[in-house]
């Protein structure tokens, strides 16, 4: 497919979304993040990719957020009824997506990162949800995913001051999974997505349904999720496989059935 934001390279069985407009920091327009669902959508579809890794052209940024010319002029109805809507297509994709963030991730660049399922940033990465500085909030699941991870404090903290964070500090407080030297963090995410990749593919996406469950319901609820998940693991032939071959002491080969 042809993208007019977005650049997508196979290197199966991983698939790198590369956000790019670099001249604009990559700042997220409508039309970037519904060619980045389509994206991901398709990948999700295709048996040949199995994870997925985002990033941002150039050096200076994974994305200054969402677009804030094209902002400048809508209106609440635009807002709710627009292509907006692509971030909850972006939510709903069942492979495992690593965020690998050089340079800015602020707004909607960090709740991009945060619509992955891991995020590895390089050194000089910069991170913050600045929008209270445009007399707005974070629409796009800011406030509800940092709360989630980092609790009520901090959280109030970045929504209302609209500090920008380096990635250590977020490292320190949960939010980023590991911090590598600068221009280290596509090969390094990479490297993840080839290991997450060897695994049972279904496996992988019942582990992520049911971490993710753990955000969306009480306690009691999200153990009968992942129980019922767990037993229904025991139906693929890559289960099958995957004991087999540590009794066998060699490699599992799994083919996602
Ligand atoms: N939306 C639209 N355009 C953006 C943008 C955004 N979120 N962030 C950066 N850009 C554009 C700038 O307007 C500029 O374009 P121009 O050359 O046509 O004027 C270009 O990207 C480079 O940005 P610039 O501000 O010159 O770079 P800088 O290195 O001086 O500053 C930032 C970098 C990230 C601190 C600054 O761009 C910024 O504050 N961006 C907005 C961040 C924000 O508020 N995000 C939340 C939006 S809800």
């Amino acid at each position: 497919m042809d993208y007019q934001y977005i650049v997508v390279e196979r290197e199966d069985p991983i698939a790198v979304i590369t956000l790019n407009r670099p001249q604009q920091l990559n700042a997220l327009n409508w039309q970037l993040v519904g060619e980045l669902a389509d994206a991901c959508e398709a990948l999700d579809r295709d048996e040949a990719c199995r994870c997925m890794v985002l990033t941002g052209a150039g050096d200076k940024a994974f994305a200054a957020g969402a677009d804030i010319k094209e902002m400048a002029g809508q209106t609440p109805v635009t807002m709710l009824t627009g292509e907006f809507n692509a971030w909850d297509r972006i939510r709903r994709v069942h492979k495992p997506m690593i965020a690998a963030v050089g340079g800015y991730a602020l707004g909607g660049g960090l709740e991009l990162a945060m619509h992955c399922d891991l995020i590895i940033a390089s050194e000089n990465a910069k991170f913050g949800q600045p929008e209270i500085n445009l007399g707005i909030i974070p629409g796009a699941g800011g406030t509800q995913r940092l709360a989630r991870t980092l609790g009520k404090f901090v959280t109030m903290e970045m929504v209302l001051t609209g500090r920008t964070y380096t990635a250590q500090e977020l490292f320190q407080l949960g939010l980023i999974n590991q911090v590598v030297p600068q221009g280290q963090h596509l090969e390094r995410a990479k490297e993840i997505a080839r290991t997450i990749a060897e695994k049972a593919p279904i496996a992988v996406r019942l582990g992520k349904e049911a971490v993710l469950a753990a955000f969306e319901t009480p306690l009691e609820q999200g153990l009968a999720t992942e129980k019922r998940l767990f037993a229904m693991l025991f139906s693929t032939e890559d289960q099958k496989e995957g004991m087999a071959a540590f009794v066998e002491k060699r490699k599992g080969e799994f083919k996602g059935k």
